[in-house]
This record gives C-alpha cells, structure tokens and sequence, in this order.
C-alpha cells in the first residue's frame, strides 16, 4: 500500500517508548494511511528487539538499522531517503512530543499549501513543561535566538524535533544538509533558497516517562559548529578557524614556556626552545582534539598515534614554512611578510594534512 506519511522516529536506547508511541500514533492516525520508520544508532538496551518484533507483525513499520554512526540529524536524513511519502514527519520517540498534532500538521501541508510546519514548545498556546529545569529553559532560549538569525523567519521554536514536511522541500534542501548534531529543523531552513512557506502549531513539550535525553554538552558544541559553518563557513571551513584559533593559543604556550625555562629555571636558550616547542605542539593536538576535531575525538591508544602523526605533520610543517618563508625573502618582500606568508602556507599545510592523516576516517 503506498502511504503518504511517513514518521520518522530516531531511536538511541527508547526500549520502553516504542510500543506506546505505535499504540498512540494508530490512535491519531486511523484513516490516513501512514509508516511509522524508526532509525535506530545500535542501542543497546534491546531497543531493536522492539522494533523488529513490531515490524515483523505490521507493514507500515520499518526499522533502518545503523552501526558505526551516530547523531540524531544524520538519522532523521537517512530516515526520510528511505522512503518515497510524499509527506515526511520528524518527532521524537520519547512521548514528548504531541501526536495528536500530526493529522492537523498533514492538513496544513496538503490543503493549505504549507510547505513545511514546525510543532512549537513556545508559539501561542503551547508550553514547554517537559523542558524540566529552568538551566534547560534558559539555553532553549538564548539557542532560539541564535538560531534565529540563520533561518531568516522568526521561528518561535527554531530548536524544535517536530515538524512535518514535503518531499519537494527536502529534495531543494538536503545536498546542503549538514547533519551534524540535533538541529535538523533550522538547517532545513538554512539550506533552503528562500524562506519555505511554513505554519506553527503550538503544543505540550510532555515530559520524558522512560530512558533519558540524549542532550549534553557535545550536542550544544555542534549546534555552535553548525552555527558558525551556516554564518562563516562559505568562506573559510570552520574547523580551520578553530585550528588557527588553537595555533594562535600554541604561540602563547609556547612563548610562556620558553620565558618560564629561560630566565626562571636558567635552562640555555636552544633547550628551552625545543621543550617550548614539544609542549606548544603537544597542547595544540590536544585542544584541536578535545574541539576542532571533538566529533573524531582520539582516545587511548588512538590519541598516541594521533600526537605522534601529528609531531611529524608538524615538523614537515616547519621545513615548508621556512623554505616558503625563504623563497619570498629572497625574491625581495619585507621580512615581516615573507615570514607571514611562511606562517600561513606552514598552518594551510598543518591543517590539510593533519585532517586526512591525524583525524582522518
Ligand atoms: N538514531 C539516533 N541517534 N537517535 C537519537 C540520537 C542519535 O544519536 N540521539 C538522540 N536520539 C533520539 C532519542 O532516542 C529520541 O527519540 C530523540 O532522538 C530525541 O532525543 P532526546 O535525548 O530525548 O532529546 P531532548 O528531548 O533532550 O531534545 C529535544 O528537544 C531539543 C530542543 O531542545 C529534541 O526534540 C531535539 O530534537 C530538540 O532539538
Ligand atoms: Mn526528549
């Protein structure tokens, strides 16, 4: 049978969530003919067994399976290409979002040329009790606002996990989708030309029965990211920023050290430079590791090789900044320049090779 709805449900440990949700949603949904899709990143709390005794028994649910990848944006992507509806929702398994939205969410969609409508926890009408702590509240807010001079529409939940939207929209949005992080709704409307025509509905952010939220500080992080790849990064790649940004730091470190060894401890200029440097390298891995590359985070074993490669990336690094540096000196620029230049081909190269070789797939 050929539905027109698809749900698309991303699962991280919801075990005790999905029966519910089905149950709710035949409830609200009778006489449409929908699929429920759950995209699940490998839970390990028998969350799978769930979903596939459910869609053994019932055609209109599926489970794509994921191993090796994470992340709430990336699922709910894969989730609505695995379907050909001609209408695509998004919410959350963890009956925090109202179901009971979705027939009046599909109406507006399909008689009132909407192109795309947002469930919201703040627009009239709706309340965001679920949001549990004020902190939660606060750091809603303040990302709303954000968010808000991205989308280009005053959004009154540009945050939100729940909407519904058209295959035509997807299809001009999703070659520029980022993926990253949970914020699928707003870079939809980032990617998109121009502003879709959109409705909001407002509705009870529920609190979490089951499991727990999935939130922490590595999602805000790449909600940041995101920010500044949508604002900055048509010009120069954010992670580049971030890895000048680190170097910068590492100049500091390194002239610290090098003051610290040369007149406190009285160590001979040549081995204070060497340790300045060893210490300067080592601190920017560490910090491009803990934040430039934080989504390819190196640990144990990993971050050995990972600081060693990276020594080396360096040292080659190094020898190419002063040959530059040379080459220009020689060919008359002022000194300043030819050495700018040496800094700025040594950082390029540092950071084009350190990105394939130290965090590279
Ligand atoms: N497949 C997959 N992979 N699913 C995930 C992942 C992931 O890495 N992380 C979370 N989920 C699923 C959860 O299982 C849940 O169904 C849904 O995504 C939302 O996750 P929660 O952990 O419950 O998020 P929340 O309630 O804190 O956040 C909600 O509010 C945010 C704004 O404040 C969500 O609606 C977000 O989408 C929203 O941005
Ligand atoms: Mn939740």
């Amino acid at each position: 049978m050929p539905y027109d709805l698809a749900i698309i449900v991303p699962t991280l440990n919801e075990r005790d969530n999905i029966e519910p949700l089905v149950a709710l949603l035949d409830r609200t949904l009778a006489g449409e003919r929908w699929q429920v899709l759950f995209v699940d990143d490998d839970s390990t709390d028998g969350t799978l067994d769930v979903l596939r005794r459910l869609a053994r028994d019932r055609a209109n649910v599926s489970v794509l399976h994921r191993v090796g990848r994470r992340g709430l944006s990336s699922a709910c992507i894969e989730g609505m290409l695995a379907t050909a509806a001609p209408y695509l929702a998004v919410m959350d398994a963890d009956l925090q979002h109202d179901e009971t939205l979705l027939p009046r969410m599909l109406t507006l969609l399909r008689d009132e040329d909407r192109e795309i409508v947002v469930a919201s926890r703040f627009a009239e009408g709706a309340s965001a009790a679920g949001l549990a702590s004020a902190r939660r509240e606060m750091v809603s807010r303040v990302g709303n606002f954000l968010a808000n001079r991205i989308t280009g529409a005053p959004l009154t939940d540009p945050l939100s996990g729940f909407f519904m939207l058209r295959r035509e929209l997807l299809d001009t949005v999703v070659h520029d989708l980022s993926g990253t992080g949970f914020k699928i709704l707003l870079d939809i409307f980032a990617s998109s030309p121009r502003v879709p025509r959109y409705a909001e509905l407002g509705f009870t952010f529920r609190e979490r029965q089951a499991g727990e939220s999935k939130l922490d500080s590595q999602v805000i992080w790449e909600f940041g990211m995101l920010l500044a790849d949508k604002t900055l990064g048509r010009w120069i790649p954010v992670r580049f920023i971030l890895f000048a940004l680190v170097g910068l730091l590492g100049v500091g470190v390194h002239l610290l050290v090098l003051g610290v060894m040369l007149h406190l401890a009285g160590v001979v200029f040549l081995w204070s430079q060497a340790t300045a440097t060893v210490v300067a390298m080592t601190s920017n891995f560490a910090l491009n590791n803990a934040f430039t590359y934080r989504d390819r985070r190196l640990r144990g074993l990993g971050f050995v090789w990972g600081l060693l490669s990276f020594y080396l990336v360096c040292a080659i690094g190094a020898v190419v900044n002063v040959e530059v540096a040379d080459l220009v000196y020689r060919n008359g620029a002022h000194w300043a320049l030819a050495g700018f230049v040496g800094a700025v081909v040594g950082s390029v190269w540092n950071f084009g090779v350190s990105a394939i070789v130290t965090w590279g797939p």
